[in-house]
């Protein structure tokens, strides 16, 4: 016999199983299906295991500053309906303890965990059937709603959310399954990349940088031109293979094939006065005066890159070290690539905004939602993924 539910969800990450407990509480028999064994596997690796569970500085009023898609207001009425607050009160209801760590990031204290029993006690107060692993093989249309094959037999339900996520990491439980559903009911797709991403550079070209892998420090970071011009105050990182860290991965989401990053090494520190008061008064290498400004591995590996760097701060002409500030300062570099969906933490593009209800993520097929990561909307990285994750599963579950 076809089972019969008022909603299914397809997806048990963190909008799918947010999305299932709010609208079972609403009285809607929901189920919620996941082809993978674990559920939430995202929500338990994030934030280091500690999972960022949202951002303090969100600004309802405007939070397209820290989001980005095709239609940057598109999120807006979501995040304005259900705010980094309304999530803190929930944590809190569950007695789960969290601090904040850096920008208005929220953490748990103690691990990931908390948040997942959370959301599947949130599930289990509204009664959701969950059933993992369960794949779904087809959904079609039907009258009064959709039926859809699962390896657990038929389902039917007046209405579908879909919740599966972007593509990053695979290995995990990542699919293209929200994209294929999108197509198939005609829905546009916005062309997907891996966002807050590690950047990559050309092996030779990296060779004299390589040896700083480990090495994190304090910049300022840029990428683009003029009203496309996004620039962060992060660390960084350098990496066998380029640069990643919080700095690179917040540009990476801007930052497109061909052109160049420009990183201030040293920011709010003025290095050519800096080397030029040095030369009055010391005999050190300039390497050692540079020390005092950058950590000193990185100081190093600088001066290496001109023969003329590697002498005495004092019997250095004025010229070259204005270059080697101007070098440090605006370093500018192109990467030839990105570490792809194995490292990213999300996956910008996805479901057309135009497509899509802003107040209930109703898409142009009837009855048919669309949640979460798969939705063209990608947040900055410190918990404004996880907050768009329950902004719009709750405006969803609010609609059904
Ligand atoms: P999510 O990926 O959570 O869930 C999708 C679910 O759908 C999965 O359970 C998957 O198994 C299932 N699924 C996929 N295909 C399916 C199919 N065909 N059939 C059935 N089920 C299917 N964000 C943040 O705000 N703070 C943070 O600290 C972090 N940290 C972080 C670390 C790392 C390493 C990563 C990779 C990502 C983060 N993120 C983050 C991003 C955040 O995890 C992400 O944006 C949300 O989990 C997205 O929630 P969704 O529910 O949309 O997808």
């Amino acid at each position: 016999m076809t089972e019969q539910f008022d909603a299914v969800v397809v997806g048990a990450g963190a909008a799918g199983l947010f999305c299932a407990g709010q609208a079972g509480q609403r009285g809607i028999k929901v189920l919620l299906l996941d082809h993978s064994e674990k559920i939430a596997e995202k929500v338990r690796i994030a934030g280091g295991g500690r999972c960022n569970f949202t951002n303090r500085e969100l600004d309802p009023r405007g939070p397209q500053k820290h989001f980005l898609g095709k239609n940057a207001h598109f999120c807006r009425s979501a995040l304005a309906r259900y705010t980094p607050a309304d999530f803190i009160a929930l944590v809190q209801k569950h007695g789960i303890p969290f601090h904040e760590k850096h920008k208005g990031q929220l953490f748990g204290d103690r691990s990931s965990e908390d948040f997942i029993r959370m959301l599947v006690a949130e599930c289990d107060a509204g009664g959701v059937v969950r059933r993992q692993p369960c794949t779904v093989e087809r959904i079609d249309a039907a009258e009064g709603g959709y039926t859809l094959r699962t390896s657990q037999g038929i389902v039917q339900a007046s209405q579908v959310v879909i919740a599966t996520g972007g593509l990053s990491i695979p290995k995990i439980g990542a699919t293209d399954f929200g994209y294929r559903i999108a197509r198939q009911f005609g829905l546009r797709v916005v062309e997907t990349r891996p966002a807050l991403v590690p950047l990559t550079f050309d092996g030779d070209a990296w060779a004299p940088f390589a040896q700083l892998a480990g090495l994190a420090l304090p910049v300022r970071i840029e990428t683009g031109e003029k009203k496309q011009r996004m620039a962060f105050d992060e660390d960084l990182l350098f990496t066998h293979r380029g640069l990643s860290g919080p700095a690179v991965l917040q540009v990476s989401s801007y930052w497109r094939e061909g052109q160049p990053l420009r990183i201030d090494l040293a920011p709010g520190v003025d290095v050519a006065a800096a080397l030029l008061q040095a030369k009055a008064r010391s005999r050190k290498l300039i390497a050692n005066e540079l020390a005092s400004l950058v950590p000193s591995r990185l100081a190093d590996a600088w001066v290496q890159q001109d023969p003329a760097w590697q002498r005495p701060v004092n019997e250095a002409s004025d010229k070259s070290l204005a270059q080697l500030a101007e070098r440090l300062q605006r370093w500018e570099l192109v990467p030839t690539g990105s570490e792809g969906y194995r490292k990213a933490e999300v996956t910008a593009g996805g479901v057309d905004t135009r497509d899509l209800s802003s107040q209930t993520m109703e898409s142009k097929q009837p009855g048919l939602y669309f949640i979460g990561e798969v939705v063209d909307v990608t947040g900055w990285l410190g918990g404004y993924n996880f907050q768009w994750a329950w902004a719009s599963g709750f405006a969803c579950a609010e609609a059904l």
